[in-house]
């Protein structure tokens, strides 16, 4: 019989996001090329989204690509839309066994139609399952809203409350965003979920995200749970 590690427990976070930054410097300080940091980064966000799901969150959100990444050098940029094809294969084997439901952040309309249809069947496949992953993928957060605000146009809406505007976030199907963590370094959220994190916790680290490791994840993870949520009460 499997024993349980209680200690690894983390249940109370409902849902967790990372902003995976530092691949290109990880890279650069092995004579790397860029690409060569996501492709690490890659798998360290595997590692570390399984590691989520394995101590009980049941929500997972990943910055992988922003409205802003299309203009980085073409060979990154191409690299990044590999990766995240060779994940969906990867995934579509894989999702149902593991549990796990996969939403695109973003949006769609300007990734390839044979990208755009491979992320479409994953989220279509996984739909009934149980784990949420969310993976900002062409997502920023201030187009995000303006998508919300033209939809509730179109919907003729004109007294409009909080609930209306979360109902219609790409996140509609997640739990509210308890903590998010950001690799790297750099102490700013760069358009990341900011209708979502008006309460959230932040957990900044200089570690690059190819080097985030389920250790450094715990550290976080403790770390939040000391800390006291006031959400603007006393
Ligand atoms: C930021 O690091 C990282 C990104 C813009 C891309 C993140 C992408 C991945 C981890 C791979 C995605 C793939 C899947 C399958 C989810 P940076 O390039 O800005 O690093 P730097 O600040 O050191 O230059």
């Amino acid at each position: 019989m499997q024993t349980e590690d209680v200690s690894k427990d983390f249940s109370q976070v409902r849902h967790i996001a990372f902003i995976m930054d530092g691949n290109g410097r990880w890279a650069k300080l092995r004579g790397l090329p860029r690409t060569s940091g996501h492709a690490e980064g890659a798998k360290t966000f595997d590692k570390i989204m399984r590691a989520c799901f394995a101590r009980g969150i049941n929500t997972v959100t990943v910055y992988a690509f922003s409205t802003e990444n299309w203009s980085r050098p073409e060979v990154e940029v191409k690299t990044i839309l590999k990766l995240m094809s060779q994940y969906i294969s990867y995934a579509e084997k894989k999702i149902n066994e593991n549990d796990i439901r996969v939403i695109f952040l973003g949006d769609k309309g300007r990734l390839s139609p044979a990208l755009r249809k491979k992320a479409e069947a994953l989220e279509e496949k996984s739909k009934n399952n149980g784990h949420i992953l969310n993976i900002a993928f062409n997502y920023g957060g201030r187009d995000e809203l303006v998508h919300v605000f033209r939809r509730l146009i179109q919907e003729g809406k004109t007294d409009i409350t909080e609930d209306d505007i979360t109902s219609r976030l790409y996140t509609a199907e997640s739990p509210a965003l308890d903590l998010v963590v950001r690799t790297g370094g750099d102490l700013r959220i760069s358009n990341f979920l900011i209708w979502q994190s008006a309460y959230a916790e932040y957990y900044f680290t200089p570690t690059l995200w190819p080097d985030f490791s389920e250790e450094e994840l715990d550290k976080a993870l403790l770390d939040f749970c000391a800390r006291e949520r006031r959400f603007g009460k006393v």
